[in-house]
């Protein structure tokens, strides 16, 4: 078969890591008798240097032409980098919540898990770990205060500003079937973080998961209160296994997750819409301090070329290729700078690259 693929290589460490990942699908295609065909997209900071902005329709049009998108990083240092002297609606994350939206990438997935191999990197405590943790982050990725409303007004000498938080009942339907569709095939339990105690778009989002929970009995429904949530995930992580919630929550929520596995560079996301279509990305950011240096760990965006070929192209078996080369790299002791331990080889991303390639 013949998969064509878009590639947003972005900012930053990004083309170092998407080319490691690109290396990985050649070899998966030659094994496996597939063949991929890539076309290169701007977006982010590189198109702001291209273009003058982040996201253009050139892109958006490709992207949707293509089978999957697969994406490195995108945005630059704050403090320093020219992008963010330009308004709010030109700098590089008005880029990625511009594709976001375009294509509809409702579901976001973020996979946070233990490997046993890196336990030496997780912050959190032997008893807590106990026999490790694996669970996934929905995210509702198109709505809340991220699309709402905002704006900074003058009032009476005071400056006010106003970001809109809003949710609709079919885009909190949709989301939570999407949770229960993948806890049925996960341990079916789904606990669905809000934070009803206050906010009127919270308790729609418990009204509406409870509904659709009734279309699946056999999953284990619980709320959490967003506050609780973060704290349980220090302080239990083993408990969860699926995490629904909305937009801001899910950024806040996955960052702690994957900071308590110990290995950020080490998880993917999928970012999903209602057909087979994606946007694969690392759940990690564009790392411009290290960027150009051979030193990012690409293992999250082979992980994600991974969740490509599994979700958009129901490639099970080659993704699983993948998963288990990543595997037996750690096992066979190689570790990028983030992830070195004592009595381990450190290599670069290119090195990386190659190990996995050899191994699938
Ligand atoms: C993420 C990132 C983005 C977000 C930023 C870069 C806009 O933090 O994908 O989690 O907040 O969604
Ligand atoms: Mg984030």
């Amino acid at each position: 078969m013949n998969y064509n693929v878009a590639v947003i290589k972005g900012d930053g460490i990004g083309p170092e890591i998407v080319d490691e990942a690109l290396k990985v699908m050649n070899k998966v295609g030659e094994k496996f008798h597939h063949t991929f065909s890539y076309t290169d997209l701007l977006l982010g900071g590189v198109s702001i240097d291209v273009h003058g902005v982040p996201l253009t329709d050139e892109t958006v049009l490709a992207a949707k032409a293509a089978d999957a998108v697969l994406m490195g990083s995108i945005g630059g240092d704050t403090n320093t980098s020219p992008w963010y002297k330009l308004p709010a609606n030109l700098r590089p994350e008005a880029g990625l919540l511009g594709i976001r939206k375009e294509l509809n990438l409702f579901a976001n997935l973020r996979p946070a898990y233990l490997y046993e191999e890196l336990k030496a990197a997780c912050p959190i405590k032997d008893e807590i770990i106990g026999s490790g943790f694996d669970m996934m982050i929905i995210r509702e990725l198109t709505g809340g205060l991220y699309f709402g409303e905002r704006k900074t007004i003058e009032e009476n000498g005071v400056t006010t500003a106003i970001d809109t938080l809003t949710y609709t009942e079919p885009e909190i339907r949709r989301i939570a079937i999407r949770g229960f569709e993948i806890a049925m095939k996960r341990k079916k339990k789904l606990t669905s973080v809000d934070k009803a105690n206050v906010l009127d778009s919270s308790r729609l989002w418990r009204k509406i998961v409870t509904e659709v929970s009734k279309d699946y009995p056999e999953v284990t429904l619980e709320h959490m209160l967003v506050d609780n949530c973060a704290m349980q995930l220090v302080r239990d992580p083993g408990q969860f296994d699926v995490i629904l919630t909305e937009n801001m929550f899910g950024d806040i929520l996955s960052d702690e997750a994957s900071m308590v596995t110990g290995s950020i560079g080490m998880l993917s996301s999928a970012s999903l819409n209602d057909t087979k279509f994606g946007l694969y990305e690392p759940s990690h950011g564009s790392a411009p301090d290290i960027a150009g240096e051979d030193k990012a760990n690409p293992i999250a965006t082979i992980l994600s070329a991974a969740m490509m070929l599994r979700y958009s192209f129901d490639l099970d078996q080659e993704a699983q290729a993948v998963e288990m080369a990543v595997q037996k790299v750690l096992k066979d002791g190689y570790r990028t700078g983030d992830i070195m331990s004592q009595g381990c080889t450190l290599v670069g991303t290119k090195k990386m690259g190659d190990l996995i390639v050899d191994r699938i």
